[in-house]
């Protein structure tokens, strides 16, 4: 059987060249066609010596594929998207652009009109432990941001369950290839290194989708503080998620803790990439893979929900996600090409 024919839109981003990488170990699908503005022209491993051995020469636009992943920046995606699904190809969004179905979220929080608000409304959210059936029939994917991605899979277990109050507060650090491949001064070496500080306190464009999604599992009029944090590593995200439990819910003991976990285990009891772990985890615990791990727990004294997750920001933050959502979209197994361990040390 011929393999499915893919295609990487900006594959000088880091979660474009992320995309190769997993998708040159992909069984089932081949890819064929990668493009960028700056290496048009040349081969791949001439940009990227790490992967010589691909013989794949870099084009200004991509050739017919079957399935294509735009890793473009936000408001230039959605323009490099429009003809894909006019000619029928099935695409996986890597930027925000059909992420928010609120069309007014898009010049308050990225600065532009959305050009095409009705195939916004028929693009699904690309978190495949929530909207698994509708990825499958989608032609066109909504892969979630990093942040959201580990914090809603943090919470989403106990909005489900009614567990806690809106008052959600969630503290993530990131590693800096979160910020892309571009330069910029912030993350300059000497600028990161040995350096910690949060950012966008004012409110992070992360924001008004995991508000969204929180609001859809449940949580009524949330009221999400959400602040990131940037640290001295190449990847990985570490959230910790703090909520107040609903009073007479569930007990502040170690029987609730226990209950706690039983909630979390017993939710993502079928989900290939989400680990409930018995300790709270590290990032080194998901660098390069596709896993999302969380540790729940009550604290005692005040009564908070406490959430740690951790993901891989470029690997079940982007790519990797983006790799299970095309799973799904060809009814092929979640799983494939994504069941690599991390990488340790
Ligand atoms: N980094 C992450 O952890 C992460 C996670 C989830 C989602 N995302 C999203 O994924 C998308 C790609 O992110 P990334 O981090 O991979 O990007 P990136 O590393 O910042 O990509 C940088 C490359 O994008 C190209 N580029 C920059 N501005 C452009 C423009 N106006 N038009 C066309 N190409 C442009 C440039 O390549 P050329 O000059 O060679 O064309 C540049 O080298 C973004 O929408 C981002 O929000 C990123």
């Amino acid at each position: 059987m011929s393999k499915t024919k893919t295609g990487i839109i900006n594959v000088t981003g880091y979660t474009g060249i992320e995309l190769v990488r997993l998708l040159h170990g992909h069984p089932d699908v081949e890819l064929t066609s990668v493009t960028s503005r700056s290496a048009a022209g040349k081969p791949l491993g001439a940009v990227f010596p790490h992967l010589n051995h691909l013989k794949l020469i870099v084009e200004e636009t991509l050739d017919k594929v079957d399935v294509a992943f735009s890793a473009m920046p936000h408001k230039e995606s959605v323009e490099v998207i429009l003809p894909l699904v006019e000619a029928n190809v099935k695409v996986v969004d890597i930027s925000a652009d059909f992420r928010l179905r609120d069309t007014g979220d898009y010049p308050r929080w990225y600065g532009f009109e959305h050009p095409d608000p009705e195939l916004l409304s028929k693009a699904v959210y690309g978190l495949p432990e929530l909207y698994r059936k509708q990825i499958a029939s989608a032609q066109i994917v909504a892969n979630p941001g990093c942040y959201p991605t580990s914090a809603i899979l943090a919470l989403a277990p106990a909005v489900k369950a009614g567990l806690i109050t809106p008052d959600v507060i969630i503290d993530s650090k990131s590693g800096v290839s979160g910020a892309g491949r571009s330069l910029n001064l912030q993350t300059h070496y000497a600028e990161t290194n040995e350096d910690v500080a949060a950012y966008s306190l004012g409110g992070h464009r992360h924001l008004p989708e995991i508000t969204q999604e929180l609001k859809l599992l449940g949580l009524t009029r949330p009221s999400v503080t959400f602040i990131p944090h940037l640290i001295p590593m190449t990847r990985g995200i570490l959230t910790t998620a703090y909520a107040p439990l609903v009073s007479g819910k569930i007990d502040r003991s170690e029987t609730g803790k226990t209950e706690l976990r039983k909630l979390y285990l017993d939710f993502y009891q079928n989900e290939p990439f989400v680990k409930v772990t018995e300790s709270p985890p590290h990032t080194k615990h998901t660098w390069g893979n596709n896993l999302c791990l969380v540790y729940p727990t009550i604290d005692e004294r005040t009564g908070r929900l406490i959430i740690i997750s951790c993901i891989d920001n470029l690997v079940k933050g982007a790519a990797g996600q983006a790799v299970q959502n095309m799973n799904l979209m060809l009814g092929l197994p979640e799983t494939t090409g994504l069941e690599s361990p991390a990488i340790y040390p």
